[in-house]
Parts: C-alpha cells; structure tokens; sequence
C-alpha cells in the first residue's frame, strides 16, 4: 500500500513517518540510542519526548534549515501490510515534488496543524492529490496535544475541511485526530480523544483498498517498451502490465493501429508463463505479424485505448516559465513522444476555492484544464480509468526540461471529421507551373535590424529574375490577420504560428515567400521550420547590436520605448533569443542593404532553390 504524507512545512509530517517507523518496531536499538542522543542535542520537542524528525533527515541542509526538500520514500510493515511511504514537501515550489510522489499513490495523509486549522497548501495538496488519482484522503489532524484535544476544534477543522474536499472526487475522506509526537491515535485509540470514534491511522491504513488490487481488474494494458527481435524467429513486445490481466490465447489488439492478434506465448526471466497481471514485466509472443512499434499500447482487444490528436487535459504547471498556447512542446506519454502545443487554455484553477477562473497562460504550480494537439495521434486512456496510460509530461525542446505533468480528461473526435482533402494539382504541379521551388525565407531579428528593407530587396530580385514571390511582414500582418493581437510572450507566439500556417499555404501555392518578424523565440521558429519539407525553410539571422537599432530608430519607437511609453519592447524589457545556427548570418551593421540581399539570393542558389 503506497501512501504521500503532504502538508505544510511545520505540520508535523517528519514526526508522524518517525513515529509510524518506531511503533512498528522498525527501528533497530542502536538508531533508537542515535535517536534519544540527537533529540537532546538538535531536537525541538523539549527534554524527554524524542524528535522523530530527526530520524527523517536524510539531508543535512534539511536538518539545518528545518525544511524537507525532496521526495524519500520510506518502507515499513505491519502483520497485514507492507507499506511504501513517500515523504513530500510542503514548500509551494516543491509541488512537482509532490506530484511525483502522488502519482503512485493509493492514498494520502492531509496534515493539518490543530491550531492552525486547513491552510492554503492544505487545499493545494488535496487537489493535487485527487488530480493524480488518488482515491482516499485522510485528514490528520495534528498536535491535538497543544490544542487540549478539543473536540470541538477536531469538528470546526472537519467540517471546513470537507465543505471544500466533498466537491472533489475522492472514495473515501477520512478525519482522524492524532498527536504523532505523542502517539495518539497512529497506532493505538487515544485515551485523551476518547470521544472520536474513527478508526486510528494505522488501522485505516491497513484497511483501506489499494489501486493495485482494483487496477488488476481492470481492462488488460501494456505500453511496449521494447520491440524484442533477437532473430528471424523471435518477435516479441516486451513492458511491463500496468493493468489487468492475460492468458496465453487471449485475443489482443495494438492500440494505434487497431490490428488485432491472439497471444502465442507469455515470456519471462524464468521462462514461460500462462498467465500475466498487473505489474509484472513481460515479452508477449503474437500469433500473427501486426505493426506493434515502441510506445504502443498492448490493450485487450475489447478495450481498445483511444487514439487522438486532439484531446482535453488538465496540466500541472512546475517550470519557471511560463506556458504559452500555440508554444511546440515535447510530449511524452509512456514511450511515445511527438511534438504537441496546448491549443486553448479552457480555464484555470484556484486552489483555494477550486473554481474555475479565466487566464490565457500558466505560471509555476498552476494548473489548468488546456486542449492539446499532437504533431501525430497518440492513444491512452482517460486519466480517471488508467492511470498510467492516461498521464503526460510536457518537456521544453531546447532545455529538456520537464514543464509540466498532465492527466488527460477525453479525446476530442471532432478534429478526426476533419479530413484533409486531397486535391488533383497539389504543390508540385503548381510549383512546376511557375518553374521554381517554394521556399521561406525567415528573416528574424530586432526592429530596425534590416529585416524589411532586405528582403524588400530580395523579393525584388527574385521577381526581376521571374519568379513568383509573397512577401510577409510584421507591421502589414499585424494590421489585418493578427490585429488581436499585442506583444506579450503569448500573443508573439500565436503570431508566429498563424503566419507560419500561413507561409506553408502560400508555400503549398507554389511561392518563395519571404517572412520578416521580429519572432524573438526560438521555440516558435523551430516549429514552423518543421511545418516544411526540410530545405525549405531559411532562416536569415539579421543581427544589428541593440545600440546601432536604437540610432537608427526607422519608426521612432525606440524612443518611445525608452520614455517608457511602449512596454515589452523588444530587446529592452521584452527578450530576443537569437538563432544559434541559421542558414545566414547577416550583420547588417557592417554591409550595406544591397550586399545582404545578394548574400541572401547566393543562399538560394546555394542550396538549389534557385538556378
Ligand atoms: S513579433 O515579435 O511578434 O515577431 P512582429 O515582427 O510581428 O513582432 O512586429 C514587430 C513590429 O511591431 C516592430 O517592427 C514594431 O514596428 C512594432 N512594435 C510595436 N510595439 C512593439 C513592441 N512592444 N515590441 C516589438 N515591436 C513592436
């Protein structure tokens, strides 16, 4: 049984995992002698009670600082269970922390101060804990002891608890008043709280049903981590079953593709089996050749996962940057990764109240429910059937960071009704046409770099040499198509996404189209390069120093900006990313206009765009 200990840094979660390893007699003398000789040195629960969180502190800046600060998962049993218990910290930006230990959890303990009654993070914690599919919650009313364990109080804090915890989809919500330091009511009934008439900690612990037990019933799952092809004669899909169960014979399908199988043969480390269940590691056998790659899932053929681009989620944020709608993030689902960007950001949460609130992005710890498009379809499952098909991480595609954690609500089918339609003169003929190859050109840069007036000079070029041009440009988009739209981080992003979707149209036409945006990130320039056929997409560094732009001042913005009168202004209070390997480099402040076009047109040429 696998349990998360979460509250605030204070509330006594250190004191309680100490007190449940010394009741059960886990601890061994010579910790117990360390024990009572370092509670008289550091402890802070006076001279004859031992401090158990001493006992916890697997971090000596943990123990000089008094905070927790990491997840530590610690072991004990009893006659009926052996238990696994993650200690998570209470600090707000250790929340990712705390969504990691959630994740694997059957239930969890909500700590509260007696005497300080449910706080923020207490709110906080329940909802993630529910969001990542725990089904029992207990709340631990502590240090009843220094709260001259009142009943009255114990009531006043459960009935404000649940007022908000009853709106959230727990099985169970269990209140139990305790003193870990004194051992009220963990192990045996306490004989100060005679008037609570719940069970005590431990017996409910060992009580309470895990999500093992119930997720073995559940339809059969097995994302394939590994297509095991030793020889000709082998093939097999090996993973370990996150649900359910299977007998050799039973009819399978793979879940992206839909093809169906019967299973040959159940391989393990001790040879075959007939059986397999939840939580054992497996190569399957099948009795036909279907397309199974890694990151498929192995379903009963009953069940199939859904498969989808397009779906609802709700996403724990835990990066320091913000997220942005449109933004091509890696997602990462099992073994199956693919480009994805949140498409709309539905609503946010708060914590406090846990209603809905407006927002168009996230910052640190928020959470939101977001629609989501995948590069390609991915299947899973809805987070609240399955778990572990049902969950997501966000990585950031140039840090490799881990940005968020998601649990998938529903596939949205709509988009699946949407087909492309293939038309009879595609881009090829079209391009044929105009004897040429479409192409952008990305000149990306600060404003005043040059980035208009070259390729105004390019596109000049290229058509007195006829061809077939488009030109795209900031301030003229910025007028029309995306005139909603301002210069935060978010609305830069969608900018560039819509004028990438559209370049690939003017693209698909046949054109050369050049593009000229300041596009100061680099995350959005990667994503409309991928939305071409490799080689078609330039990208054209025009690189003034900030200084020489602000002489220049073509718009007189700069000015503007300086006297604070515009905000977010690019290259003052708003960031350039430059390009780290662009096609061209051009550094407009030691050529003119004209060599740079002519650089430009040698580009083309370079790479047979043009003859
Ligand atoms: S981008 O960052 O979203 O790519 P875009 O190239 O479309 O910007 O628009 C930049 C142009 O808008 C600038 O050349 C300038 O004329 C104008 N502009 C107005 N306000 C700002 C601002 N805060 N930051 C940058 N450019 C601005």
């Amino acid at each position: 049984m696998r349990f998360i200990t979460c509250g605030s840094v204070d509330d006594g979660k250190s004191t309680l995992i100490g007190r449940l390893l010394y009741d059960s007699k886990l601890l061994f003398e010579d910790q117990i002698a360390t024990l009572e000789r370092d509670s008289k040195k550091h402890g802070t629960t006076g001279e004859n009670t031992m401090d158990f969180a001493l006992l916890l502190d697997g971090l000596e800046a943990e123990r000089e600082q008094g905070i927790t600060i990491d997840v530590a998962y610690r072991f004990f049993n009893t006659e009926k269970r052996k238990f696994v218990v993650a200690d998570t910290p209470g600090h707000e930006q250790y929340t990712r922390n705390m969504a990691t230990g959630a994740s694997t959890a059957d239930l969890a303990i909500i700590l509260v101060d007696a005497r300080k009654g449910v706080l923020t993070q207490t709110r906080r914690h329940t909802y993630i804990a529910n969001m990542m599919g725990i089904r029992h919650a207990v709340l631990a009313v502590n240090k009843m002891d220094m709260a001259g364990y009142s009943r009255s109080r114990f009531h006043e804090i459960v009935s404000d608890y649940l007022r908000i915890a009853e709106t959230l989809g727990f099985d169970t919500i269990t209140p139990i008043p305790i003193s870990a330091l004194h051992g009220d009511n963990i192990f045996a009934p306490s004989e100060a709280m005679s008037w609570h008439d719940g069970p005590t900690l431990l017996a409910h612990l060992e009580s309470v049903e895990t999500a093992t037990e119930e997720v073995a019933n559940r339809p059969f799952r097995m994302p394939v981590q590994w297509v095991n092809r030793p020889n000709l004669d082998f093939r097999g899909f090996s993973g370990a079953v996150t649900s359910g169960r299977i007998t050799a014979g039973d009819e399978i399908v793979a879940a992206l593709s839909g093809k169906t199988a019967n299973i040959a043969r159940i391989v393990t480390a001790d040879g075959d089996q007939s059986e397999a269940v939840a939580g054992d590691a497996v190569t399957i056998v099948l009795d036909r050749d279907i397309d199974v790659s890694r990151g498929d899932i192995l379903a009963d053929a009953k069940a199939r996962p859904e498969v989808s681009g397009q779906f609802a989620a709700e996403l724990l944020w835990m990066a320091e940057e913000e997220m942005l709608p449109g933004r091509s993030y890696l997602l990462k689902a099992g073994g199956q990764v693919t480009p994805a960007s949140v498409t709309t950001l539905k609503h946010k949460l708060n914590v406090n109240t846990f209603e809905k609130e407006p927002g168009t992005s996230l910052r640190l710890n928020e959470i939101g429910v977001c629609t989501l498009a995948t590069s390609r379809a991915i299947a899973f499952d809805p987070y609240a059937d399955q778990r572990d098909t049902g969950s997501f991480i966000l990585v950031d595609r140039f840090t490799n960071q881990t940005v968020a954690a998601g649990m998938i609500e529903f596939g949205l089918r709509r988009a699946s009704n949407v087909h492309t339609h293939a038309m009879d003169v595609d881009q090829t003929r079209r391009a044929a046409m105009k004897g040429q190859k479409p192409c952008v050109l990305w000149f990306t840069g600060l404003s005043g770099a040059g980035k208009s007036t070259i390729a105004n000079l390019v596109e000049r070029k290229l058509a007195e040499g006829g061809r077939h041009t488009y030109s795209l440009d900031g301030d003229n988009v910025r007028h029309g198509l995306n005139r909603d739209l301002g210069f935060t981080d978010a609305d830069r992003v969608e900018n560039i996404r819509r004028i990438g979707e559209v370049a690939r149209l003017f693209v698909d036409a046949g054109l050369i189209v050049t593009c000229s945006f300041i596009s100061p990130f680099r995350a959005e320039r990667a994503m409309v390069r991928e939305m071409l056929e490799a080689g078609r997409f330039i990208e054209v560094f025009v690189d003034a120093p900030l200084e020489l732009c602000m002489q220049r001042d073509p718009k007189g913005l700069y000015k503007k900006a300086q006297a604070g009168e515009i905000k977010n202004f690019t290259g003052f209070d708003s960031p350039y990313e430059a390009p780290e390997t662009p096609e061209l480099h051009l550094r407009t402040g030691e050529m003119s206009a004209e060599e740079a076009a002519e650089q430009v047109i040698d580009q083309l040429i370079r790479q047979r765009l043009i003859g």
